[in-house]
């Protein structure tokens, strides 16, 4: 089969290599239909992520049809349609029992992280994928869904809501602010709106996101390139500042912003990947009571999430702004890395 394989910082090549095969009772083969690339592998084909080696498949997310379960796979059949989840959870460890995968502990790849295709086993950028612990770790997809929008169940959307919106402890009434607006922080504006907050501000330096925010639910932008952006956001709370505040970018700036913009007794929730220390200004935060929370997203809403989009409660196939075929995936690449200029937000590429 084709595959976009990692050959280290910098390099990646669309290129032959041998099907996967079953290699434990629990696991299942998936075709893959559609996936798509995430920040997150930019981040590895700049080396950021040293555990992911040269010869790994890259890709976390997608779409698929079983065509292999092994003998132990209970709950799927070949010709199934199926979410394939960034994180695998082997539903029995300790971590998974407490609705936690994020860290499963069983024994693939390395023990300890949930998060381990296109890292410490081949990904779903692939014609074909391997999927350890297919009962727990596959989402069968009702037919009404399309793949553009179960596409975003892998990843973004679990994300934006677990680690932004519920982490934050979103209430009905509240201000929230989202600091960046790509597709995690979109992703939390547009769940945000399941506990009916009295307003979403998206805050980011791209104009473009800003206007895509507003369609996805923000009711106000602020563009924090301007001088007195922090005034502006405090005037639309009742001058003490947010509820919630999420940080979807990952700089020490956006992380420090959030806590400026917190009220007393409020939350700020990261969600972004930080690769250098971050200064948590705690003599000024202990005495507002304020909460700082982090997370790997778990992905045990993509249930939850999934019914809503059924219903047409969310609509998360509007974050496909490319279409590819899975031998366009350099071209797609492409695309994506330039985000700034081609207005990416999630390309979609299918067999
Ligand atoms: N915690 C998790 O489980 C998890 C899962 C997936 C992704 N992430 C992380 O979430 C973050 C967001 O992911 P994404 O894919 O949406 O990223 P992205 O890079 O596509 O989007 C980031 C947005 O932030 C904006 N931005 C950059 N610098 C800014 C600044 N100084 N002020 C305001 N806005 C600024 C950009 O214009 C962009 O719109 C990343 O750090 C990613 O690694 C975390
Ligand atoms: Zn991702
Ligand atoms: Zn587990």
């Amino acid at each position: 089969m084709k595959a976009l394989v990692f050959h280290g910082p910098g390099e990646k090549s669309w290129e032959e290599v041998p099907d996967p095969q079953l290699a434990t009772p629990t696991d299942a083969i998936v075709r893959v239909d559609t996936t798509t690339i995430c920040g997150t592998d930019l981040h590895i084909l700049k080396g950021d992520v040293p555990a992911v080696t040269d010869g790994r498949v890259l890709g976390h997310e997608g779409v698929g049809t079983v065509v292999e379960v092994g003998s132990a796979v209970n709950g799927l059949r070949e010709g199934d349609r199926v979410i394939i989840s960034c994180i695998s959870s082997c539903g029995s460890c300790s971590y998974c029992r407490q609705q936690l995968p994020s860290h499963c502990l069983a024994d693939e790849g390395t023990s300890g992280i949930g998060w381990i295709f296109g890292h410490l086993i081949d990904g779903t950028q692939a014609e074909y994928v391997r999927v350890p612990f297919a009962d727990t770790s596959l989402h069968r997809l009702p037919a009404g869904v399309s793949d553009e929008a179960a596409l975003t169940l892998s990843d973004i959307l679990p994300t934006g809501f677990e680690i932004g919106i519920r982490n934050g402890r979103v209430k009905p009434g509240d201000v929230v602010a989202v600091v960046g607006a790509g597709p995690v922080g979109l992703s939390a504006i547009m769940t945000a709106q399941l506990y009916g907050p009295s307003r979403v501000v998206a805050i980011d330096l791209d104009a473009n996101r800003r206007e895509v925010a507003k369609r996805f639910g923000a009711t106000d932008e602020v563009d924090n390139s301007q001088d007195g952006w922090q005034d502006e956001v405090m005037a639309m709370t009742d001058g003490l500042g947010v509820d919630t505040a999420i940080e979807a970018v990952g700089i020490p700036q956006t992380f420090t912003m959030c806590t400026e913009l917190i009220r007393p007794g409020g939350t700020v929730a990261n969600v972004g990947v930080h690769g250098a220390p971050v200064e948590l200004a705690l003599q000024e935060l202990w005495i507002k009571d304020v909460a700082v929370t982090t997370g790997l997203v778990s992905a045990t809403t993509t249930p939850m999430l999934l019914r809503l989009v059924e219903q047409g409660r969310l609509q998360p196939e509007q974050f496909v702004t490319h279409r590819f075929r899975l031998d366009e995936m350099i071209d797609a690449y492409d695309t994506f890395t330039r985000a700034a200029e081609t207005q990416a937000m999630k390309v979609a590429i299918s067999r």
